[in-house]
This record gives C-alpha cells, structure tokens and sequence, in this order.
C-alpha cells in the first residue's frame, strides 16, 4: 500500500528556511530552466470574484519543473476587503503534489514564497536590462514594492530611491521598513516628479491607470510594469525601442498590454526580449545603453512551484518535523 501522507507547513516554517538569496538563485534558474523547455507550465487561470459580488479575484497556477521533479500549483488572489481585516491584498497557498501518482506531498502557506519571488523578478530584470542603477522609482510601495526592493538590494547598487504612491502613509511605513538603508529615499509629490532623470522605474499597484507617461522617460530609461492591470499610458509600450517580458502567453491575457494586445497592437512577436531565453543563453539582453526598455513582469506559477520544491528539499534535509496529514484517513 503506497503511503499517502501530506505535509501542511505554515508561514512561519517557510520564512525559517528560505532566505531572499535562495529565492532570486531559484527564480533565476527556473526562468532558465523554462527558457530551456524544462518546464510544463500552461497559462493562469483567473476566477473573477465580482461576478459574485466578492471584490477579488483568484488565479489558477500550475507547473512541472523537470530539473527538480516538482509538480504542483499556486492558488494566489488578490481581495480588496483584506486590508480591513489585516490581510495582505495578496492570499496566496502552494500545493506540491507527487509527479508520477499525484498524491499530495505538501499543502504550503504562499504569502511569502509569493512575495519574496515576486520581488526576486524586478531585481533578476534590473541586472539583466538596467544601463544603469542609481536613480530607481518606485509607483506604489506596498508590499510587492517592499520585496522587490529588498531582493533589488541584494543584486544591484543603487543610490537614491524615490517613491511615489496616493498614500503618504504608505510612503512612509516603506521607508520605515528599510532603517539602514545606504541609498536616499525621495518621496514624490507627482509621479512625473519620480519619472523625469530616472534609471529604473517600477509599477507594482493595484491601479487601473496612466500613472507613467512616455515623454517623462530619459534614453536608456527601465520600465517594469507589475501590477494586474494598466499601469502606463500606450505610448510607453509603443514607443519603447524593445519590450521584454518573463512569460509571453500571459501577457498578452493580463497586465499592462493586455489592452495593447486585445486591439491588435502587441502580439506574441511584440516581445524583443524574453527573459527566460536570455538566461538560457539564446538571446540577448539589453544590446544598446541608450535603449528605453519597457518589461512586463506578468508572474508565473513555475516560479511558486519551484521555491515549494526548494523549501520541501531544505526541510527534508534539517530533519524537522511538520504536520503530516494521512490523507487515506
Ligand atoms: N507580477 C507579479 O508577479 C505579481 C505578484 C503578486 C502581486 N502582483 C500585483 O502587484 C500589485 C501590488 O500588490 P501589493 O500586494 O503590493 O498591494 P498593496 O495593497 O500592498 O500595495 C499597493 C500600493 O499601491 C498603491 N496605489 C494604489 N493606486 C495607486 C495609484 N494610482 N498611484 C500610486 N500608488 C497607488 C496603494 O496605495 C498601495 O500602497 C497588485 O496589482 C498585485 O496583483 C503582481
């Protein structure tokens, strides 16, 4: 009789044995391994809540990683009531299941396999595409922007970091956040203020908005969009000399083009730079410094799938027990 036992690891568990650096060294290799077709990943799912009166949404998101023999799903969604009840906008749960029989192996709490991969994107991107890294924006500092910063800290330098957001509280409770910071924090009145002279520019809201303009951009200028929805006008797309993106398929369903691609504009040839063949060595990343690239940053289930695996092999190796669940029972 094949055992069928499953474990149930809590948020405290996970944030014990996963530090922000095996989190970017696992998203990077996952990219790689996705850019090498190591990975089965179909597109998300989405289930929108509004449609039953629930201010929310939730994704369906699957993967294999073959390198790691992981097969699993991350069930993530974002609900505005949240933060009224002290929850994150983001809820997020990881199910790892055995590859060959399905069995369930492992259910995990995802808020912060979820957030620290979301911030491990940004900080892979900048060092891939950024011409440079003193001058880093930042539209909307919640709790995406906080991890993107974090894991941005451990790859590029970075001088002086200015944010910008509807909320000055949120502003200042981000800065908070990072007490010996060795960069300059700059908040923002306008987002013009932010964009003009900037290096980087990150988008990580829950808007629905214009909120960067294409003549605010300098030569050589970094956008990365991360939000579910629009986050710049058209034109910063359009015009930008090439777009990237970490998974085509998905974009062109969600996220800032998906306006673009739904009249026709952006395809799945729009995309110049696709960071998982750049780390698979099969093409390159920025090729001219005065290049103003625009990234999508859609986010992908692979990645969620593989820092589960990951927390799954470090746990297997310290010997610590957690809750097993005999799942015949
Ligand atoms: N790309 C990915 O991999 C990925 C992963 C997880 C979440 N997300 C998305 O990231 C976004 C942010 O999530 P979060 O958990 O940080 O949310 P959050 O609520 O913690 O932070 C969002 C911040 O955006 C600010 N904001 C809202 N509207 C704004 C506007 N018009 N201008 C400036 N700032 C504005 C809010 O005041 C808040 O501080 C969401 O859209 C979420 O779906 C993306």
């Amino acid at each position: 009789m094949v055992e069928q036992k499953a474990m149930i690891i809590g948020e405290e568990t996970v944030r014990k044995y996963l530090t922000a650096e095996d989190v970017i060294e696992c998203v990077e290799k996952t990219w790689k391994w996705y850019g090498e077709g190591k990975v089965i990943m179909p597109n998300k799912i989405t289930t929108d809540m509004s449609e039953a009166g629930v201010p929310g949404w939730f994704n369906s998101m699957p993967a294999y990683i073959a390198p790691m023999d992981v097969a699993g799903l991350k069930v993530v969604g974002g609900y505005d009531g949240n933060k009224a009840l002290g929850l994150p906008y983001i809820k997020a749960n990881v199910v790892i299941t055995d590859s060959r029989t399905g069995i369930l192996r492992a259910l995990i709490s995802g808020d912060y396999i979820n957030d620290m991969r979301t911030g491990a994107q940004p900080a892979i991107m900048t060092k891939l595409l950024a011409a440079s890294t003193d001058i880093i924006t930042i539209i909307g500092t919640g709790l995406m922007a906080y991890y993107s910063l974090l894991c941005m800290s451990k790859v590029v330098p970075m001088k002086e970091v200015r944010l910008c957001d509807i909320s000055e509280q949120a502003q200042d409770a981000f800065i908070a956040r990072f007490p010996d910071a060795p960069w300059k924090f700059v908040k923002c009145k306008t987002n013009e203020e932010g964009c003009r002279g900037a290096d980087v520019i990150i988008t990580v809201t829950n808007a629905n908005a214009n909120l960067v303009e294409e003549p605010w951009l300098k030569k050589g200028s970094l956008v990365m969009t991360m939000g579910s929805f629009r986050e710049t006008s058209f034109d910063v797309v359009r015009k930008a000399d090439k777009i990237a993106v970490d998974q085509v398929g998905q974009s062109l369903h969600r996220g800032n083009v998906k306006e673009l691609a739904e009249m026709g504009e952006i395809t799945a040839d729009s995309f110049d730079i696709r960071i998982p063949e750049v780390l698979a060595g099969m093409m390159p990343a920025r090729t001219d410094p005065e290049d103003r690239i625009y990234a999508q940053i859609i986010g992908t289930g692979m990645l969620d799938v593989a820092v589960g695996g990951l927390l799954l092999e470090k746990l297997a190796a310290s010997g610590e027990q957690v809750t097993l669940v005999d799942m015949t029972k």
